[in-house]
């Protein structure tokens, strides 16, 4: 069976449409990917000046470039509307105006073309590409077939992003169960945060680790070390990320001498900043390893680690995780940031034999 879907993400601060095809075999496993369309349209320049997303400036944003976004993914494609089978859309966790623009145009688009419109949830579709694809890189690798990945389980899932930090037990692609979530500040939530405070931009994730990098080949990498929040026997799966976020505002109220009032990174030298940023990524990576050691230890069945979500796009992760003596697999880096793509992608896992009828989260119109 042929399924063709159009998907939308919009829940945060990027606006995103993607056309994709796949095949299906008799048992409903999805065998061949095709994505025809990939297209992703980031804000981070509206919301950069505050260091963070602004839900109302987002929300605005994506109404502006939906129609045109949606429009330029079809040209793309090279599909009628016609040959659409679904259309996919998040349906949440995220700001609710954001989320709103997207939902409320799928279901337009959806009911007009009479085709079921499917809801998506956000952080299970972070994984979707690490189960699905091998590599999609978006300048050569679409309009291709792709074979799926063959994936062994029982398989772990760590989804590592700006809002979520999700650990999960997988039986089969439908059977998961949730080991641990963020207790606060998500991983990324804190890269951004230390990002702030260290005066760099947003989103800080790929700042701190292009600092960090360099206090590695400045060999300056031990003047500061941060707590990495150790797991206790009720907490062997939770993350937590305020207190190192804390322990480097204290260190830079330290270095610098502000006692008190906002804190910008500018009175701290080059060298500082690489080596805060440095230790805090040692730090923060170290919790997110220890977490899947004793989700390995207490499952020693597990088959496969499975990575995903934006923080996965740092190599010194990519790195410390390679090591696992596991089947490792991140998902491809051009699907880690927000996408459409994982987000149709999802709607097709949770697609039986039968395709889009009798799914489980469509809507009928
Ligand atoms: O998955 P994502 O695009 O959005 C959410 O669903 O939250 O993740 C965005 C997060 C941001 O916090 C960003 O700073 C972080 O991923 N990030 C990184 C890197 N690239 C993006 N964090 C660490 N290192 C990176 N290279
Ligand atoms: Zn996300």
């Amino acid at each position: 069976m042929q399924l063709t879907i159009l998907s939308i993400e919009s829940s945060c601060d990027e606006t995103a449409v993607s056309v994709i095809k796949a095949l299906k075999d008799d048992q409903g496993n999805i065998t061949k990917i095709n994505i025809l369309a990939h297209e992703v349209e980031s804000q981070n320049e509206s919301h950069a000046p505050f260091g963070g997303v602004v839900p109302e400036v987002a929300a605005r944003d994506h109404l502006a470039k939906i129609y045109d976004i949606t429009n330029t993914a079809l040209t793309k494609a090279k599909i009628k509307n016609s040959e659409l089978n679904a259309i996919a859309v998040t349906m949440g966790p995220g700001l609710i105006g954001a989320l709103m623009v997207g939902v409320l145009f799928a279901r337009g688009l959806a009911l007009s073309l009479q085709i079921p419109l499917i809801s998506v949830n956000h952080v299970d579709a972070h994984l979707a590409p690490a189960l699905l694809l091998k590599k999609f890189i978006p300048k050569n690798d679409l309009n291709i077939w792709h074979e799926t990945q063959k994936i062994s389980f029982p398989a772990l899932a760590l989804t590592v992003s700006g809002g979520h930090c999700h650990l999960s037990l997988l039986k089969s692609i439908q059977e998961k169960t949730i080991l641990g979530k963020s207790l606060d500040d998500a991983c990324g939530e804190a890269f951004d945060k230390v990002a702030k405070l260290l005066g760099l931009n947003y989103p800080g994730g790929p700042f701190i680790e292009v600092l960090a990098k360099e206090a590695e080949l400045n060999g300056n990498t031990n003047e500061f070390s941060f707590p990495s929040k150790p797991s206790n026997k009720e907490n062997r799966y939770h993350f937590s990320y305020s207190g190192i976020k804390t322990a480097v505002m204290e260190v830079i109220r330290k270095e610098t001498g502000i006692k008190k009032g906002k804190i910008t990174g500018k009175d701290l030298s080059i060298e500082k900043k690489q080596s805060i940023a440095y230790a805090f990524q040692q730090a923060a990576l170290k919790q997110l390893f220890d977490r899947v050691e004793n989700a390995l230890k207490d499952n020693p069945e597990i088959q496969t680690i499975l990575i995903a979500g934006g923080v996965a796009q740092n190599l010194k992760f990519r790195e410390i995780f390679s090591s696992i003596n596991k089947q490792v697999i991140f998902a491809p880096p051009s699907l880690c940031s927000d996408n459409a793509t994982m987000i149709g992608l999802q709607a097709l896992l949770n697609s039986n034999q039968n395709g889009f009828n009798d799914h489980p989260y469509a809507k009928y119109f």
